[in-house]
């Protein structure tokens, strides 16, 4: 199943981008450090939304648009009086140009939201109770994040039934975390 295959063949990425983010959001000390994880979220993230609603077919995945997250990053910074960032351009990102493309993409955004409870918790503990309504984004879908993750999964499976479809969209699942690893690399 591709959702298996993507979990499996993604592995290593993922891997060294949670290294990568722990120990920058361990470093986090206040509200300005917290406003700078989120701008670089946001720029990454805005980016890839952008050439992903070009491409995707929302026919085949019909909550996508309950699923995009810039604006919940935007909400967080204006929460915290940040400015909001330009967003990474095509030279930044993975070549998003169809759907299979476009659903290896949004993988690693949903998968995001596993992490984002660990990371929101973390955050949490380092803000005072003011700067708490900031985190929308890292709490993603609160209780019901699982059940969205799982629908996430069972709409891509019915997809992407060949070899080559499949590869495709591990492919750009890869090359979104690789490029996002270049992006927290210029940003730390
Ligand atoms: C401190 C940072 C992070 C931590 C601690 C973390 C942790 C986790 C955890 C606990 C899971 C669930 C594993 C499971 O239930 O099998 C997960 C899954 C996942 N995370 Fe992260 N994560 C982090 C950052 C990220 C980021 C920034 C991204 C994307 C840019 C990401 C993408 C994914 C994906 C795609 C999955 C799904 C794996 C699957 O196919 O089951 N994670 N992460």
């Amino acid at each position: 199943m591709l959702s298996e295959k993507l979990k499996d063949e993604t592995k290593t990425y993922h891997y060294e981008t949670e290294v990568a983010l722990i120990g920058r959001i361990k470093a986090i000390k206040d509200k300005q450090d917290y406003a700078d994880l989120l701008k670089m979220f946001y720029g990454y993230f805005g980016g890839l939304e952008k050439h992903i609603d070009a491409a995707i077919d929302t026919t085949l995945m019909d909550d996508y648009h309950q699923r995009r997250k810039t604006s919940a990053i935007a909400d967080d910074l204006q929460a915290l009086d940040a400015p909001v960032p330009t967003v990474a351009g095509a030279d930044n990102l993975p070549v998003i140009e169809n759907h299979l493309q476009a659903l290896g993409a949004l993988y690693v955004i949903e998968g995001s939201t596993l992490g984002g409870k660990i990371i929101s918790k973390m955050i949490g503990q380092k803000l005072d109770a003011s700067n708490g309504e900031a985190l929308t984004f890292f709490n993603s879908y609160g209780e019901d994040t699982v059940n969205m993750w799982n629908s996430f999964k069972q709409k891509m499976d019915a997809q992407a039934k060949t070899e080559a479809e499949q590869a495709a969209v591990v492919e750009t699942a890869n090359s979104t975390f690789k490029h996002f690893a270049s992006w927290i690399a210029r940003a730390n």
